[in-house]
């Protein structure tokens, strides 16, 4: 199962709900103005997806439209969704990296943060396949190894989905396995259906699910002959990793100028603790001055 949380619980209830099934629901991430400010900033970028693509809508199995970039695209995403402290919380805590290195023999301790890896809404319309279950950390070539007990450590992403509309059955609300992320690399057994283990997250408005990149998942099956079923969806990585949606040229730096520092630094314009990510020796954020 996944567990539904509300924000009076505390940090420590989500770290724990994450740890033991990958993957949380956050009762009451958002509002429903919040929502509407965000469907009227992409909106536009959505029907333009359609209209480039004709009748076949969008990648990703046909039947999506899309507003990728959607950090710059939408402000109610970047300053409201993407920016959550709980979700910026959770994400420094499972990806966020601390070590400790030598040089001769004085310790040293380096913190790396959570970089944006992907920021995208996708709009799925009747017509849309089902994903076939897969972990996303597949772009990141993770291993795996089987375990009872999580580690900090294990995970180098975290994905954040913010749903614009009830997600159910029907619509293709997101198909999830639970505890998944503690398998290893090995075949894994959905069973004689495909479905062993298999439950559809399945959110209200103004709620959010947040999960580990080792977590098996896929979208729904849309099965309804209109409407469409929107949802705003984030991953971070580790400061370490290579984000998959290049920051440096899906967002001008003249525009960067005008987001929060959190943000800023989460695109990768604050170098990663040592030397990783430099510009002239120096941390790019001097370019942003
Ligand atoms: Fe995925």
């Amino acid at each position: 199962m996944v567990q539904r949380i509300s924000r009076e619980a505390g940090l420590q209830a989500f770290i724990d709900a994450v740890e033991k099934d990958g993957c949380v629901i956050i009762k009451d991430f958002t509002d429903l103005e919040s929502l509407a400010d965000a469907q009227k900033e992409v909106q536009p970028y959505l029907d333009a997806s359609i209209a480039e693509s004709g009748s076949k809508v969008g990648a990703l199995n046909g039947g999506t439209a899309t507003c990728t970039r959607l950090v710059g695209r939408s402000k109610t995403a970047r300053e409201k969704f993407f920016s959550d402290p709980l979700y910026q919380d959770l994400a420094e805590h499972f990806i966020g990296i601390e070590s400790k290195t030598w040089y001769g023999e004085e310790a040293e301790i380096n913190k790396s943060h959570p970089l944006l890896s992907i920021s995208i809404t996708m709009d799925s319309r009747p017509g849309c396949k089902p994903q076939r279950l897969h972990r996303d950390d597949k772009n990141h070539h993770a291993w795996h190894t089987k375990t009872d007990k999580y580690e900090k450590g294990r995970d180098m992403l975290l994905g954040l989905f913010v749903p614009a509309c009830d997600t159910f059955k029907a619509n293709g609300a997101t198909r999830i396995v639970p505890g998944s992320h503690l398998w290893g690399d090995d075949k894994p057994d959905f069973g004689p259906n495909g479905d062993k283990g298999v439950i559809d997250a399945e959110l209200k408005k103004t709620e959010a699910f947040v999960m580990l990149g080792s977590l098996f998942h896929g979208a729904g099956h849309y099965t309804m002959p209109t409407g469409s079923r929107t949802v705003h969806i984030f991953f971070m990585c580790s400061g370490v990793h290579r984000q998959e949606e290049i920051p440096y040229l899906s967002y001008p730096i003249e525009d960067v100028k005008t987001y929060s520092k959190l943000v800023q630094n989460r695109l990768g314009w604050k170098q990663s603790e040592p030397n990783l990510g430099w510009v002239d020796l120096k941390s790019p954020e001097y370019l942003l001055a």
